[in-house]
């Protein structure tokens, strides 16, 4: 399998690819990858003549120090996953300077209001970072089609909004959520849960399930109310937010409307581990 660490080795291959007509497909991460990741990168297998899979955990997304210190990093692991999938994959795990020099800052960015909801709220200026990182990512590779999961349902329709703004000539693709079988979104960061709190966190999709079977006969706010009394009632999980949003706006609901689609967005700390979550509702 090739693995690149300097996006100009990389360019080099990307015009080879591209003067072949070949498609590219693109997979970007951060790495310690699980199930959920490998499902976005059978995707782009099956859909591109070549697919790029980016590890990076990019600084310039994380408001907190200390989530940026503790995220894991298992490269070694992540290649011999990927290499189990398919050998023909091509990685691309640059260093922090060969993305951004000496600047590690992220561009100001305007996504029409979406980066203001939720995590933009909770995180600040994190889309901003990961705006600067998608972008750079995309102008590196230059794919067809880019793989994004709905597990971060924002980011991906802030992403779709990018490339929109941006004129890139890209397809952005939503892959379903991948979950444990006991409903547990799977995530980089679910490695970091101490036992008792893995036990407790499949709780988040189960109120989801729940508030999403209440949302069919009942108003946003009064499921709303429901889902913060569950947690309030938790002896582990901490809810940050639950969100009822219109899936275009991502601005909370206030009053259902039968032709416009819904979703329940969350966000809960179980001990000092931060897992998000989301469920479409009709
Ligand atoms: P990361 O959290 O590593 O996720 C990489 C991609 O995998 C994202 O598109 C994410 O939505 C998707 N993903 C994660 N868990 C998933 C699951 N359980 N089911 C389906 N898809 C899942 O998201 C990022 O990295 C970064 O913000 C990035 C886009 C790479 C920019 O730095």
């Amino acid at each position: 399998m090739k693995v690149f660490n300097k996006k100009r080795d990389l360019e080099k291959l990307i015009r080879s690819i591209k003067k072949e007509n070949k498609t590219i497909g693109l997979v970007p991460t951060m790495g310690a990858l699980h199930k959920g990741h490998l499902s976005l990168v059978k995707k782009a297998l099956a859909d591109n003549d070549e697919v790029f899979v980016s590890i990076f955990v990019n600084p310039t997304q994380f408001n907190n120090k200390n989530d940026l210190l503790k995220y894991p990093r298992t490269l070694e692991k992540d290649l011999d996953h990927l290499k189990t999938v398919d050998k023909k994959i091509i990685v691309f795990a640059p260093s922090i300077d060969d993305i951004y020099d000496d600047n590690v800052n992220a561009t100001q960015f305007n996504f029409g209001g979406l980066e203001f909801e939720m995590e933009g709220e909770f995180r600040e200026g994190h889309f901003n970072g990961v705006g600067t990182i998608v972008k750079e990512l995309l102008h590196i590779v230059k794919p067809n089609n880019a793989y994004f999961g709905e597990k971060d349902f924002q980011q991906l329709q802030i992403i779709k909004k990018l490339v929109e703004n941006f004129n890139i000539p890209v397809k952005i693709i939503g892959c379903k959520i991948h979950r444990e079988p006991n409903g547990l979104a799977m995530s980089s960061r679910n490695i970091r849960l101490k036992p008792n709190y893995k036990k407790a966190a499949p709780f988040i999709h189960k109120t989801l399930k729940t508030a999403k079977l209440k949302f069919g006969t009942k108003s946003a706010a009064h499921v709303t109310k429901w889902v913060n009394k569950q947690f309030a009632d938790h002896d582990l999980l901490k809810l940050e937010y639950f969100r009822i949003a219109n899936v275009d706006t991502l601005k909370e609901v206030k009053r259902k409307s039968k032709n416009k689609k819904y979703r329940a967005f969350i966000a809960v700390y179980a001990d000092d581990v931060r897992l998000i979550d989301n469920i479409a509702l009709n």
